[in-house]
């Protein structure tokens, strides 16, 4: 058999491959009917040890609206996970029935490892607070099909940089692509880890570390915001003392660019207020329309589907 090709790390898609997905992501918006009935006969199992919203329907709509089946838990303790289960066994196990396995995990790693023990492909749909690839995927979707570019941005990336595996994958994803400069914005206690700051030297990328947004807004072109991973915690009363840090209002983004765009990976709390929703700079309602998109062209990718 063919190894599988998985998803662990957005490293594992080359810069060609990327804007191949980009690109075919763009042709299913386009023409949707062409495509639903591409993955007929396979399954795609989502294999959730984490709450998600959008990951996981996203990628079971994906899916569905590609001719495929879905199979899958949202809540481990309704499988045998709950008597002991290892992962290397349940992925070995769900890839004799299924031809796609999406896996979201609160252990650091745990995709990499199931990745090791499976024959059909592996992505990772989150693993704690260390990457988010198809939300980078989603995220720069997003800022191609609005900006017209990945490269000469500025990006703000805002709030619980520590924590926020979906900003660890976006900046090292966007650190491949030109010119881009980084501003990250968090509280001293939330600074973005020294491997993704280790990265961006490697690679002579510009930016610049504060804790104040307002110094910065007025020269974004991406404002990423994110919300207190109060689950990362460990002690409730950091996370109380923390979570209000930034609450983007009307008000805040009246310094900002006209065309500056307002990016969030979702679920928020109460990082931006419901008023900035009616602003045309805010995207991140449309950002989660292009995650179902970019996850179908991804799943086409993975399993070579014609
Ligand atoms: N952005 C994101 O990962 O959302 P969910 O946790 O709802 O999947």
């Amino acid at each position: 058999m063919l190894r599988a090709r998985h998803l662990i790390d957005t490293s594992d898609l080359t810069l060609k491959e990327l804007e191949e997905i980009f690109d075919l992501a763009h042709q299913i918006m386009a023409n949707p009917k062409e495509f639903s009935h591409l993955c007929e006969d396979k399954i795609l199992a989502t294999l959730f040890y984490e709450p998600s919203t959008r990951t996981r329907f996203s990628f079971e709509a994906a899916m569905l609206r590609l001719g495929g089946k879905i199979i899958g838990f949202s809540e481990p303790n309704s499988s045998s996970v709950s008597k002991g289960e290892s992962i290397a066994d349940t992925t070995r196990t769900v890839g004799c029935y299924a031809d796609i396995i999406v896996m979201r995990h609160p252990k650091e790693g745990a995709p990499k490892v199931a990745s090791m023990y499976s024959d059909v492909p592996i992505i990772n749909a989150g693993d704690g607070g260390h990457q988010h690839p198809t939300q980078t995927l989603t995220d720069l979707l997003t800022i191609k099909s609005i900006k017209g570019e990945l490269s000469n941005l500025k990006i703000g990336c805002c709030g619980d940089l520590k924590f926020g595996r979906t900003v660890h994958s976006l900046i090292k994803t966007l650190s491949r692509f030109e010119n881009n400069k980084f501003y990250l914005i968090s509280p001293n206690e939330l600074r973005i880890p020294e491997y993704v700051k280790g990265e961006l030297n490697k690679n002579n990328i510009e930016y610049t570390e504060v804790e104040k947004l307002d110094d910065v807004i007025g020269d974004l072109d991406i404002l990423y915001m994110t919300r207190v991973q109060r689950e990362r915690f460990f002690n409730e009363e950091d996370y109380i003392r923390l979570k209000d840090s930034y609450i983007l209002d009307i008000e805040k983004i009246k310094n900002a660019p006209e065309k500056m765009i307002i990016l969030h990976p979702l679920p928020r709390v109460n990082e931006i207020s419901i008023e900035v929703d009616d602003d045309p700079r805010a995207c991140y309602f449309k950002q989660a329309q292009y995650g179902m998109y970019v996850r179908m062209a991804l799943i086409v990718k993975l399993l070579g589907a014609k």
